[in-house]
């Protein structure tokens, strides 16, 4: 019964409501406006696709690119954008609370380092990172660049040049080199020419190691999406590597990274194990000590923003509009200088709230480190003191393997750029187990010593300086070390 009564209503309705046609004017009017409008929509879609073709591509290239052209000016001149913000990264005078282009005295900050590295040339000196534009420079003026000779491997990431020299001399020559023999050949900083093919301006990896590092984790780099691109250039320079020697292979400070087994702290520490490798003695403890290098691609696998396929150029080189032309900044920095492009695209909190948040990030993960740090010190004292107690080598051999594996756990994260921001519950996850490792070298070691006789704990220098804790460290690299027992 309702079902009809409101069908009845409806034809009533229908009948009330009779369309009158539009007046023909109105008609013509309505029209004419759509078409006025279909044609300014054309006419934008179309200068935005010229836009954005004249920003990736010049409408007209100035000057021919040669295939291993390594001077960035002349790349320059066809896309001159892209050219000055580069050169920003001459800026040396920026600083955020962990980071910034102003390159810190690592070793005045952190003295302990001073006694982590005694006897290896990151004691002598170890600044902070600054820009790509001061590449060539900082390597030269290094204090770790040793004389007659130093590997020409140390020219990899440095230099546009090292494409071309590897070209010419190949690729193991090239490491086998000395580097101060390349020093005039290789010029021209970190630039165009490491990130991208001359003639199709592609994405592309010019370092032998990453391309054979892929190789040999059973992975083929060309069938990497864009997207990863955007992080694999970064990956050719930002990752933990070391020099392989062996003579019958021919091959000579030949640039590794160390992935075989995977891109983990523990894979990487059961590759060195596997090989044999260390990068000194330690000459307070004996321990045969790895440097872990600057890991940030590694590490950076491990974090959120990786899993959500978020790559380093996504924060470090963002988008950027001028005069209505959209372009990638090519200013590579802190992406903490730079919030509303680097992370406010994504994230809708205020500048200030992002800020608060890395740097409260960043600012557990030191806590952690300089827990382990301590750990650390204290366990290459405590190892010392043993053998100083008389104990025989083989008594300090456990203790010296927890120190090596909590080191280069500690330094994994501690090299790594960023203060643990790239991955955050894995740089602590690394430390915790870091300080656990250098515990239980302590442990051992006062096993060794009590089973000496000796109970009361060492006299443990003071270090809280970079020269104090330089002093110290230079008694065990003289052989003439500190008495540490009570
Ligand atoms: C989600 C954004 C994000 C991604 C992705 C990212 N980073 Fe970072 N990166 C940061 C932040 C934030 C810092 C800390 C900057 C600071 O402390 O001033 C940082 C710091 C750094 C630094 C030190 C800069 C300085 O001034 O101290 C380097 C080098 C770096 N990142 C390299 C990389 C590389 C290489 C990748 C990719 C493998 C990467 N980053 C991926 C956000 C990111
Ligand atoms: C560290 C790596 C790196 C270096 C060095 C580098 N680029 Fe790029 N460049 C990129 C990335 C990443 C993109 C974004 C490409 C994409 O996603 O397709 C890009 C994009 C471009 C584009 C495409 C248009 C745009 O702005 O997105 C041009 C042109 C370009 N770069 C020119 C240069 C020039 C010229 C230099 C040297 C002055 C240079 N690049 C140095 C990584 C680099
Ligand atoms: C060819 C090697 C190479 C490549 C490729 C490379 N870098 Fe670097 N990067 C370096 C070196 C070397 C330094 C240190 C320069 C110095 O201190 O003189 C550096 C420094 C930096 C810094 C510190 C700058 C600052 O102001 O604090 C950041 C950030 C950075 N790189 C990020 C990246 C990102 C992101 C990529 C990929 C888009 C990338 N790099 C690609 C070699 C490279
Ligand atoms: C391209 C997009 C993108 C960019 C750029 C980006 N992020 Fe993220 N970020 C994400 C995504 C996606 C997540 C994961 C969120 C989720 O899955 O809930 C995330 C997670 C985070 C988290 C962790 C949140 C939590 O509670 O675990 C922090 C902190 C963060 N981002 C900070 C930053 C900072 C700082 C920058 C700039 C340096 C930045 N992000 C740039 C996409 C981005």
């Amino acid at each position: 019964m309702a079902a009809d009564v409101s069908r009845d209503d409806q034809t009533g309705d229908k009948n009330s409501r009779r369309l009158r046609p539009l007046p023909l004017w109105l008609g013509i009017a309505i029209v004419g406006l759509l078409l006025i409008v279909i044609v300014l929509l054309g006419l934008l879609a179309v200068s935005v696709m010229e836009r954005r073709w004249e920003a990736q591509r010049p409408t007209m290239v100035v000057r021919p690119l040669g295939e291993w052209e390594p001077n960035n000016a002349v790349w320059g001149q066809n896309y001159p954008r892209q050219y000055e913000s580069y050169l920003r990264t001459r800026i040396t005078d920026t600083q955020t609370k962990y980071g910034g282009a102003q390159p810190r005295d690592y070793l005045q900050i952190y003295p302990a380092k001073v006694i982590l590295f005694a006897g290896h040339g990151f004691s002598k000196g170890y600044l902070q990172a600054r820009g790509h534009y001061h590449a060539v420079q900082d390597v030269r003026d290094s204090a770790r660049i040793t004389r007659p000779f130093n590997p020409a491997t140390c020219w990899t990431c440095k230099s546009t040049d090292v494409p071309r020299l590897m070209d010419q001399m190949g690729v193991a020559q090239f490491y086998a080199a000395n580097f101060h023999d390349l020093a005039g050949e290789a010029t021209h900083p970190v630039g165009c020419q490491d990130c991208h093919d001359p003639q199709t301006l592609r994405l592309r990896v010019t370092r032998p190691a990453l391309v054979e590092a892929f190789e040999a984790m059973g992975r083929d780099i060309n069938t990497a999406t864009h997207q990863e691109m955007r992080s694999l250039v970064c990956a050719q320079c930002h990752v933990e590597y070391y020099f392989h020697t062996n003579e019958q292979a021919g091959r000579k400070n030949y640039l590794v990274f160390p992935w075989q087994k995977g891109t983990t702290v523990e894979a990487m520490l059961a590759y060195y194990d596997g090989v044999d490798f260390f990068d000194y003695v330690h000459p307070i403890s004996g321990a045969r000590i790895l440097k872990a290098q600057h890991p940030d691609y590694e590490l950076y696998l491990t974090g959120i923003h990786a899993y959500r396929g978020v790559s380093c150029a996504d924060c470090h080189m963002p988008y950027r509009t001028e005069g209505g032309v959209k372009h990638t900044d090519h200013h590579v920095q802190s992406p903490l200088l730079n919030i509303a492009n680097s992370c406010a695209v994504c994230h809708r909190w205020g500048e200030e709230e992002i800020r608060t948040r890395v740097e409260g990030i960043q600012a557990k993960v030191e806590t952690a480190r300089r827990a382990a740090e301590e750990a650390l010190v204290y366990g290459h004292f405590d190892v010392a003191a043993a053998g100083q107690a008389g104990a025989a080598a083989a008594q300090l051999e456990a203790p010296r393997t927890l120190l090596r594996r909590a080191q280069f756990r500690w330094d994994f994260v501690a090299a790594s750029n960023g203060m643990g921001f790239h991955a955050p519950q894995e740089a602590m996850r690394i430390l915790g187990e870091a300080v656990n490792l250098a515990q239980q070298a302590r442990v051992e070691a006062v096993r060794v010593l009590a089973r000496q006789g000796i109970t009361e704990p060492p006299r443990y220098p003071d270090i809280s300086t970079h020269q104090k804790a330089w002093d110290v460290a230079q008694t065990f690299v003289r052989g003439e070390a500190l008495k540490l027992l009570p």
